[in-house]
């Protein structure tokens, strides 16, 4: 059907004119007709639809696991220069290399986000992965085709590979993160951790829904590194604006410093500038270590700060009651988001830094999403500055706040204080906890403000009528809260210690106890001198333990739990413990196991699972993209092995 291949080529070519160029020629609603009629004439002829149509964009059903894909040409990293002098160095070592005086090179922005490579056969997408460790990758295909700047035809019907950078502009991710928030999930930590979460998701849908974009930034084709980019641009690729060729490692300074104010100004974070040798045939003859090129490196920034002033402190009530001093600040603009708070910690750390009310001092994000205060600029001082002093009354409930001796935390001593109480409940939802959807802090809030519920236990006794009867709730959002919370209730044991929210009592702490003390019952007589006798639980964390199932209240919370027929068993395996005593650090991606289900499978075996490696650590299983981790475990000595070596041992 020629109106099929027509209104293909259409949508493509105003996809390209969108996403690309950013130069639409066409309305919203035009185009949205378009693609209408393409949906339409497609329903009636199935048979017609290909694999290149751009509604197949979001294509079919989640995939079970992600296959790994094996690079034809290694994806190597790039080596880092974090000062001018090593970026002489690196200047140097080209020219001897080259035995050349001044060398031309291309200046790129350095985006933060991850690094994927696309292959095309006869000018149309077919595949596009990870980098993994550099040799193989994930097939992620599914995903890339759902960025709308990645081609699915090309201009040309060539064979051809290219490879650039993912990301999550900074508006994007915060309003993913926002929307996280809201369901009570775990934020994203910073966009590149973002980009990457969302392009492995087995449900493209999922990764369709976070807006994320590219920019080419190789291209195997011949000619000089900057020619190979114009040609990805004619063929259809989004190359970043910036990028400059430079005359001379004087040129490429210059370009460094320009950059280092503007990148402010971008709505991506870059964290570095890359500098690569452009003429071909020199990078070759240049070649490559192990790791990374000798013809390219990495300029890193330091992390971006902003000068302000600190209007006031004022102090938040957490789960376990602990009062954090919060610097409200006078909004700035900081790598690219207006900051207007950062977290203080404690008290000893505001006396360590010397802050008071009305400081002008410098903050900073280094990646991360909650800015912090680096110093105080004393020289701005005027005298009008206050100085700090923590509440000795909880600001939310009024009850009396104390700090314990050798602790840095000061927290409000009243359990019935309302801040607490949404806290522990907000905490009992999340996703490592009980997994109830929908239940996020926005909800919680009412809940408890409307007095629908005073602890967790009263979840399970909500009623649909009263829960529609909240704002912005209607009949059906109702049924799906009692749904998703009836849900929860036979999630396994750890999770249910995890979710009761004791003190020092994080995932890891809570599966252990779980192994130990396979039912609620034995966990709450069980008395702190033989707590601490667990390997890994220490005399802080046994008390605390041990201090949570003496209170009278808890116990009666226990009771509540248990008629709302909530498991407070351990279902785990019985049988053979081969891996008793072993203890192994996950990293990076995995194929036929999701993260937790290989640790719950190690736990079930009698091991361990930990979170960092130690030199205890006996085993890191390294799958795709292994991080920081397994570079420490190489470090250390630990021995690394691979999934399949993992799975040899378990099955
Ligand atoms: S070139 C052999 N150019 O930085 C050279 N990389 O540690 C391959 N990156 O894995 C990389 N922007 O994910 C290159 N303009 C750019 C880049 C860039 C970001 C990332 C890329 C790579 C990492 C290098």
């Amino acid at each position: 059907m020629d109106k099929i291949e027509k209104l293909k080529k259409l949508i493509h070519h105003h996809d390209y004119l969108y996403y690309v160029l950013d130069k639409p020629e066409i309305s919203d609603q035009a185009y949205d007709k378009l693609f209408r009629e393409l949906k339409e004439l497609e329903k009636k002829h199935p048979e017609l639809i290909t694999p290149d149509s751009p509604t197949q964009r979001v294509g079919g059903v989640p995939l079970k696991k992600f296959n790994s894909y094996k690079h034809k040409k290694p994806l190597l990293s790039l080596d880092n220069a974090m000062d001018e002098e090593e970026l002489m160095d690196f200047d140097q070592r080209v020219r001897e290399g080259l035995g050349k005086d001044k060398i031309e090179y291309v200046a790129e922005l350095k985006m933060d986000g991850l690094a994927v490579s696309l292959h095309y056969k006869k000018g149309k997408f077919e595949v596009g992965s990870t980098r993994g460790d550099g040799k193989s990758g994930e097939d992620i295909t599914h995903n890339l085709k759902t960025i709308k700047s990645i081609p699915i035809v090309l201009n040309e019907p060539i064979d051809i590979e290219v490879r650039g950078e993912a990301y999550l502009p900074y508006a994007d991710f915060v309003k993913v993160n926002e929307d996280r928030n809201e369901k009570g999930e775990n934020l994203f930590a910073n966009p590149r951790n973002a980009a990457a979460g969302s392009l492995r998701q087995l449900d493209p849908k999922i990764t369709a829904s976070r807006p994320l974009d590219i920019f080419i930034y190789y291209a195997h084709t011949p000619g000089s590194h900057y020619e190979a980019l114009q040609k990805a641009k004619k063929l259809g690729f989004k190359i970043n604006p910036n990028i400059k060729v430079c005359t001379g490692i004087e040129e490429v300074k210059q370009y460094i410093k320009d950059w280092d104010t503007r990148r402010e100004k971008l709505d991506y974070e870059i964290d570095g500038i890359v500098v690569k040798v452009n003429d071909l045939k020199a990078q070759e003859k240049l070649g490559a270590t192990g790791h990374h090129p000798r013809w390219a490196i990495a300029f890193k920034y330091p992390p971006m700060q902003a000068e302000t002033i600190i209007e006031d402190i004022y102090v938040q009530v957490g789960r376990t009651g602990a009062i954090t001093p919060v610097a409200k600040l006078k909004p700035v603009h900081l790598a690219g988001v207006t900051v207007s708070r950062a977290t203080l910690h404690n008290e000893d750390e505001i006396k360590r830094k010397g802050i008071k009310v009305k400081d002008k001092v410098k903050v900073q994000r280094a990646g991360e999403v909650i800015p912090e205060v680096v110093e105080v600029i004393k020289s701005k001082r005027t005298g009008h500055e206050k100085e700090f002093h923590m509440p000795k009354k909880c600001p939310i409930c009024g009850g009396d706040i104390h700090r314990a001796e050798g602790e840095a935390v000061a927290r409000c001593t009243n359990a019935g204080c309302p801040a607490q109480v949404k806290e522990r409940i907000r905490h009992f939802c999340t996703r490592e906890a009980m997994d109830i959807e929908h239940v996020g802090p926005a909800v919680v809030n009412q809940l408890v403000i409307k007095n629908l519920i005073k602890d967790v236990a009263d979840l399970y006794s909500l009623k649909p009528e009263k829960l529609s009867k909240l704002e912005r709730m209607g009949d059906k959002s109702a049924q799906n809260i009692i749904a998703a919370i009836n849900n929860s209730k036979d999630r396994p044991f750890e999770r249910l210690v995890y979710a009761l929210g004791i003190r020092l009592v994080g995932k890891h702490v809570a599966a252990v106890l779980a192994q130990h003390y396979p039912k609620i019952e034995q966990l709450m007589k069980a008395k702190e001198e033989e707590l601490s006798k667990i390997h890994e639980i220490g005399p802080k964390v046994a008390d605390s333990v041990a201090t949570f199932f003496k209170e009278k209240e808890n116990q009666h919370l226990i009771e509540k739990l248990r008629k709302a027929g909530i498991t407070l068993v351990s279902k785990a395996k019985k049988g053979p413990k081969p891996l008793a005593g072993k203890s192994f650090v996950f990293t990076g991606g995995m194929e036929k196991y999701t993260r937790p289900a290989a640790e719950q499978l190690v736990r079930d075996l009698g091991g361990m699972s930990h979170s960092s490696v130690s030199k205890n650590t006996d085993y890191v299983v390294a799958g795709t993209d292994p991080g920081s981790k397994y570079e420490k475990a190489k470090k250390l000595g630990v021995k690394i092995i691979s999934e399949a070596e993992f799975i040899k041992m378990v099955i």
